[in-house]
């Protein structure tokens, strides 16, 4: 490892009065990965929001190349070598992905945007971090992973000294993992200093060199890389955790979901599968392998062209999310900045608007009882606020994917479709999460879990369905579900035509 490059002296933070950092300090060095290990709402993306020109400290002092420096906005973060990988994605959804990833220093030819170079530029870019994408697609249209993907690509286009990767992980799976880590080391190698923020104790154990861990906004400790994963979640959360996945599998009642035939051209083909009450149904795969589309296909969320959905027993119209609620489907969705929160609004309003109809008497809602639920199921995930009034824009990733969560928890929906329902909560949440998940299926309930996550889909499912590139290629029992057996369905060729 070489010199300090960054560092952070006693710098804190707060919002609106309530501190997020206190007095935190931090070193990072050219040629090292610096994790930041921390709960939910511990100030990770606060402190490297300091770094990237996002939020000025209260107090406290920054240094770069031991020189005090300010940095009050993103402009001068670039010109001091630091490019960042935000957490919550910074690109235009209506923009190109070349448009987006030359924002800012947009190729010109006598005045004119130079449209070949800037495609030449976004190629190489996410050639890099092996993303197959037309470059002239608005970002938008992406799914989320190949979002995440672009931004990691356009942080790396910049050739910085210093690089800040909050979470890039989170809505990737381990193939893709793979490659981006492939150019952390690179980057290491060529003296780059990085700060790395994950919440999957493996990956830190593999690429961090350094790990400082944060509570509560305040400094615990630095240690060392090849920290034992016991000894991190101690450091991170202050008591032990014994059991990841608390999974207790319920007796299966009769059969609530049925899925028969259903396709949709270019993202799945002749899906067919079913689950009980009491079950848990795991749906693994590649990012692409057309998970989410089917969930959202079940969901009423997107229209599919030929099949059936059927829930109780009872027949689903087709693309009528309305109608998906009333027969008690549920979709928590992967994106939750999208589809999911409604970020101006408190966390009581966004956790009760699955509710609301169901619970209301006479046309009137039931407010009180609404914040009463609310509470319980914030408290139980130990949803990190200010208040349950405080806008959820506000609250930290991790806990806004808790509020997502929560709200369709709290709708007790028979059938539950989960999609990467813990991306970015933190260990500790994720017990809680998966306990909630146990008595949705104690209770009758059935749950179908998408995760990219392999231990997370294994440990907790019933039985995994495994899909690639839109059709299910295999099922497996929980006892034969290893990662191995899923990961070589995940990569099996489908036969017959590829539909996508
Ligand atoms: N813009 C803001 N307005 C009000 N409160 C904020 C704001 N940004 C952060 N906070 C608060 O600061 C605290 C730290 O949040 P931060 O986003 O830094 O957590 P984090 O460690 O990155 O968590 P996660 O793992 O969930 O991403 C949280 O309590 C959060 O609610
Ligand atoms: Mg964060």
């Amino acid at each position: 490892m070489g010199d300090v490059v960054l560092e952070l002296v006693g710098a804190s933070k707060s919002f609106a009065g309530v501190p997020a950092l206190r007095d935190v300090d931090l070193q990072v060095r050219a040629g090292e990965v610096h994790v930041l290990l921390g709960e939910n709402g511990a100030g990770k993306s606060t402190l490297i929001k300091m770094i990237a020109g996002v939020h000025e400290p209260d107090s406290g002092r920054i240094l770069v190349d031991g020189k005090e420096v300010r940095i009050p906005d993103t402009r001068s973060a670039e010109s001091l070598g630091i490019a960042t990988i935000h957490q919550e994605l910074n690109l235009v959804p209506t923009l190109s992905v070349a448009e987006n990833l030359t924002l800012g220093r947009t190729p010109r030819k006598h005045g004119l945007v130079d449209r070949a170079e800037m495609r030449r530029i976004a190629r190489e870019a996410v050639a890099r971090v092996g993303l197959d994408v037309d470059v002239d697609r608005p970002v938008g249209t992406l799914g989320i992973a190949r979002q995440q993907l672009v931004e990691i690509a356009k942080a790396l286009s910049q050739n910085a000294r210093i690089l800040i990767l909050d979470e890039p992980t989170a809505a990737l799976t381990r193939t893709e993992t793979d490659v981006l880590f492939g150019i952390v080391r690179e980057l290491r190698e060529a003296g780059v200093a990085m700060v790395f923020i994950s919440h999957h104790l493996d990956e830190i154990e593999e690429i961090g060199d350094r790990i400082t861990v944060l509570r509560d906004g305040a400094y615990v400790d630095t240690v060392p890389g090849g920290t034992g994963e016991a000894e991190l979640v101690r450091l991170m959360v202050g008591r032990d955790i014994t059991d990841l996945y608390p999974r207790r599998a319920s007796e299966a009642g009769e059969t609530l979901l049925e899925v028969e035939h259903l396709s949709s051209a270019g993202l799945f083909d002749d899906i067919t599968f079913s689950v009980r009450a009491g079950e848990v149904v795991g749906l693994a795969g590649l990012v692409g392998a057309g998970r989410t589309e089917v969930l959202r296909a079940i969901a009423g969320a997107d229209r599919y062209d030929s099949g059936s959905v059927r829930v109780g027993g009872r027949g689903l119209r087709r693309h009528d999310v309305a109608a998906a609620v009333d027969a008690g489907v549920g979709l928590v969705p992967e994106d939750r900045k999208s589809s999911g929160l409604v970020l101006g609004a408190s966390i009581v309003d966004n956790l009760g608007y699955a509710t609301l109809r169901p619970t209301s008497r006479i046309g009137l809602e039931d407010r009180k009882g609404q914040r009463t639920r609310g509470t319980e199921v914030a408290d139980a995930l130990r949803l990190r606020r200010a208040s349950m009034d405080q806008q959820v824009r506000g609250l930290s990733g991790g806990n806004q994917q808790k509020v997502v969560f929560g709200r369709w928890f709290m709708a007790k929906s028979r059938v539950l479709l989960l999609d990467e329902p813990t991306r970015g909560v933190d260990v500790g949440a994720k017990v809680e999460i998966y306990e909630l998940i146990n008595t949705i299926t104690s209770n009758g309930g059935a749950v179908v879990l998408a995760s990219s996550e392999l231990p997370e889909v294994i440990s907790m499912s019933d039985r995994v369905l495994v899909m690639a590139r839109g059709r299910l290629t295999g099922e497996l029992p929980a006892a034969e579900a290893t990662q191995d057996a899923v990961m070589s369905l995940a990569v099996k060729e489908v036969e017959s035509t590829r539909v996508r």
